[in-house]
Formats: C-alpha cells, sequence, structure tokens
C-alpha cells in the first residue's frame, strides 16, 4: 500500500426528511447565498423548503449556474459575495452547482485575477494563496460526482474544463435526500450511475499495490452500483434503490477509495475534452470512454483487470485475455442496458474530429495521463479511434 494523508471533515445529513436539520448547521446570524441551476431546485419545491428552514436569517439567491458551470457566471456570483457580505454559502443542485459554489467560495475570497486559481490543476490551492473560503453547505439533488464530500469542482472557462481543489471548499455538511432526486430525468440517473462507476474504476483498476481494503470497497461498490443501475432508472421512486446510488456515488469519490493505490482519470481527462468539444453530458463521455481505455491499456492493467472480472463480473473461467475480454463487454453492455450510447459514432462523432479532440488534449497539457503517466498522445489517439 503507499503512504496517503486521509482528511475529510465533511459532515453527512442522510435520509428523508433532512431539510429541517439545515437550521443546526448554519450560525442564526449568518447571511446566507442560495445557488442553484437552471430551475429545477425552484420547479421541484427544493428552494422554498430550504428558505422556510432558514427562518429569520438574511437570504439571497444565485440563481442560473449552468451544467458545466461557467467562470463568467461564477465571478458573478462572487462580486455579490463581497458586495453583500454574504458569509454562508448554501448550494441546492448537482455537481455543477456544487463545484460552482466552491468556487464562488474561493474567488470571493481572493485578492487577485480568479482566473488565476483555473491554473492550479490537480494541485490544491494553498493557505498562502487563499487564505480562508466563505463557508459552504450542500443540498444534493443529482446522486453523481461526490462534490459534496470532497473538496475538488471542475470548472469551465473557454474551451476547456479546470479541475480545482482546496481543503477550505469541504462542505461543511450536505443533505443527501435520496426523495429529493426523484425528479430527475432518467439520463441524468443513468449518468449519475456511470460517473460513480468510472469514479471507482479510475481509482481500482490501474496496478496492484495490496490495498485489500480500497480494493474490496471498490468492487462493493462497483456490485452495488451493477445490482441496482437499472432499477433506479426504470423506478425512480423506489426509496432504497435511489438511497444505494446515493451513498455509492459520494463513497466512490470521497477520498476514501483512492487513499494509498495509484489514480488513472484519464477516462476523466479525455472525456473532458468531448464535453467541451461537442456538450456531451459527463457520465456519456465516461461510458465512451471507459471500455475503449480498458481495451487499449489491457496490458498495463492486466492484473486488476482480471480481478475486476473475478470479483466484479464472477468470470474465472476462459484464458486470461477471455476474461479480460468479457468483463470489458459486460462493463459496456451494462452501460448500455443503462439507456447510454457507447460510441463515439453514436454522438455523431467521426474519425474527422479525432485531430481536433488530441490537439485540445495537447492545449491543455494532457499529454501523460494515467496511474503510470505512459498514456501519450499518441495512446490517446488510439483510445478514441478505438471507441468510434
Ligand atoms: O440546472 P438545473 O435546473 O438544476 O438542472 C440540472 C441539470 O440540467 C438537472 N437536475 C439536477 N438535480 C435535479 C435536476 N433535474 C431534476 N430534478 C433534480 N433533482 O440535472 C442537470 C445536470 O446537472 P449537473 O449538476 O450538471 O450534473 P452532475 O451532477 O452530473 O455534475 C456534472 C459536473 O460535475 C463535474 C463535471 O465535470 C460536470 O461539470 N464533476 C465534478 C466532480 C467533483 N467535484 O468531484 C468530479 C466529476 O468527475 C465531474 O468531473
Ligand atoms: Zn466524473
Amino acid at each position: 500500500m503507499l503512504n496517503f494523508n486521509f482528511y475529510n471533515p465533511t459532515r453527512i445529513l442522510f435520509g428523508k426528511g433532512r431539510l429541517d436539520s439545515i437550521d443546526q448547521m448554519i450560525p442564526a446570524d449568518a447571511h446566507v447565498l442560495i445557488t442553484y441551476g437552471g430551475g429545477s431546485a425552484k420547479k421541484y419545491g427544493t428552494l422554498d423548503k430550504v428558505k422556510s428552514v432558514l427562518g429569520n436569517r438574511k437570504v439571497q439567491e444565485f440563481g442560473g449556474i449552468e451544467p458545466n458551470p461557467h467562470y463568467e457566471t461564477l465571478v458573478k456570483a462572487a462580486e455579490i459575495v463581497r458586495r453583500e457580505g454574504i458569509d454562508f454559502l448554501l448550494a441546492i443542485g448537482g455537481g455543477s452547482v456544487i463545484d460552482g459554489t466552491k468556487f464562488i467560495a474561493l474567488a470571493a475570497s481572493y485578492s487577485g485575477e480568479a482566473l488565476d486559481l483555473l491554473r492550479y490543476g490537480f494541485t490544491p490551492i494553498g493557505t498562502d494563496t487563499v487564505k480562508t473560503a466563505i463557508p459552504i453547505g450542500t443540498v444534493l439533488t443529482l446522486p453523481a460526482t461526490g462534490s459534496e464530500m470532497n473538496c475538488g469542482g471542475v470548472i469551465s472557462y473557454e474551451q476547456g474544463k479546470y479541475p480545482v481543489f482546496s481543503e477550505l471548499v469541504f462542505p461543511r455538511f450536505s443533505v443527501l435526500d435520496p426523495a429529493l432526486t426523484y425528479t430527475l430525468p432518467k439520463i441524468q440517473v443513468a449518468n449519475g450511475v456511470i460517473d460513480a462507476f468510472v469514479h471507482t474504476t479510475e481509482q481500482y483498476i490501474t496496478y496492484p499495490v495490496d490495498g485489500r481494503i480500497q480494493d474490496r470497497i471498490s468492487e462493493g461498490i462497483l456490485q452495488t452500483l451493477i445490482e441496482i443501475g437499472e432499477t433506479t432508472i426504470a423506478e425512480p421512486e423506489n426509496y432504497d434503490a435511489r438511497a444505494n446510488l446515493v451513498w455509492s456515488a459520494t463513497l466512490a469519490l470521497n477520498g476514501l477509495i483512492c487513499a494509498g493505490v495509484p489514480q488513472d482519470w484519464a477516462s476523466h481527462m479525455i472525456g473532458h475534452e468531448l464535453t467541451s468539444l461537442y456538450g456531451i453530458d459527463h457520465g456519456q463521455t465516461l461510458a465512451i470512454l471507459l471500455p475503449s481505455l480498458l481495451e487499449i491499456r489491457r496490458e498495463q492493467k492486466r492484473a486488476k483487470l482480471l480481478q475486476y472480472a473475478a470479483r466484479v463480473w464472477n468470470i474465472t473461467e476462459g484464458s486470461e485475455d477471455d476474461r479480460i475480454h468479457s468483463a470489458i463487454q459486460k462493463t459496456r453492455e451494462f452501460f448500455e442496458r443503462l439507456g447510454v450510447r457507447t460510441r463515439l459514432s453514436d454522438y455523431n462523432i467521426g474519425e474527422d474530429q479525432i485531430p481536433v479532440i488530441v490537439g485540445q488534449l495537447k492545449a491543455h497539457g494532457m499529454t501523460a495521463l494515467s496511474e503510470t503517466q505512459d498514456l501519450s498522445l499518441d495512446i490517446s489517439q488510439k483510445i478514441l479511434e478505438n471507441a468510434l
């Protein structure tokens, strides 16, 4: 097992009817800015419920945070935070609203140009750059990203998606009420299952380091998603299936399963270019890229692919190559059964676009990806060609 630091201060308020607990989580004299997206929080009543729980606190609203939140929108909110003296941010939404709110919290407390904060990549922004950030709470309405219990976000600026990390923006608390997610369109639930699945594989299908607990938790998350994935899409109000999706998605990216093991993230980095260039949903980009990447990287990942085949899909018969092939095939079929297509051509992206995508990877410095940092632009190109 590799050395690691583990730190996660987010309090999780899980279950039915938990919105009331927000009252104890936010100081009575706080000046709160509620942030939300394109309107689902308003339309389905969550915004009103949260406002009534906040009672007599001074409350303002900032709606309109887009999916794949835009830098320009977020700096407007940061300006309001500064001008109005807001001292608590409460995000209602999915990954985009929560990520956007984290960026607002940092940008509002940063004395320089907020654009600087997009330059750090996977390196956490230190307290020498931003000393404090406005505290955040979240009400999760879309189980997928894990943003409700981690300190990262992904911000869109021009034609790129930029990761931003800072321990200052771990949410103080997150309300995870599965019933608040019943109104999601089926495709967003499918995206969420796939995002949680691929977060897990990014931290699990790498190379073995004898991280037994990490592996077994990862296998538990993957098996749970396979068990409940189709049910939670077909039966949105099946509480138990949805509750298991919500908790799987949170555990898949809260720092638990990556502690002490190698991490890949190449499907994510290539996927971000597909979202920036063609507007494909994050979860869908992963459904396209993961099966193709596993095929191209089967030698580097051989030992863990065999473990994945045996322990997640119960494939124990046949040659090693056959077992690996079947496991990748089953992964692709699972995504397709959830209603998400797994080929670039399904999204009208042809061979002529591959140089464009590779050019964007180069422009964004994505030239040495994966757990072994040897996934070059040539290999990204092969993964994309194999995904056509
Ligand atoms: O904007 P509204 O009107 O709220 O509608 C949203 C949005 O259109 C809708 N929605 C959310 N909750 C709903 C609902 N509709 C009906 N009922 C509800 N209860 O769903 C749509 C998609 O929302 P979004 O937040 O964009 O989806 P998701 O949670 O998948 O987040 C995707 C973003 O997270 C980033 C992605 O790159 C992308 O920008 N990620 C963040 C990560 C992190 N912070 O750790 C890791 C991930 O790998 C990912 O990169
Ligand atoms: Zn993701």
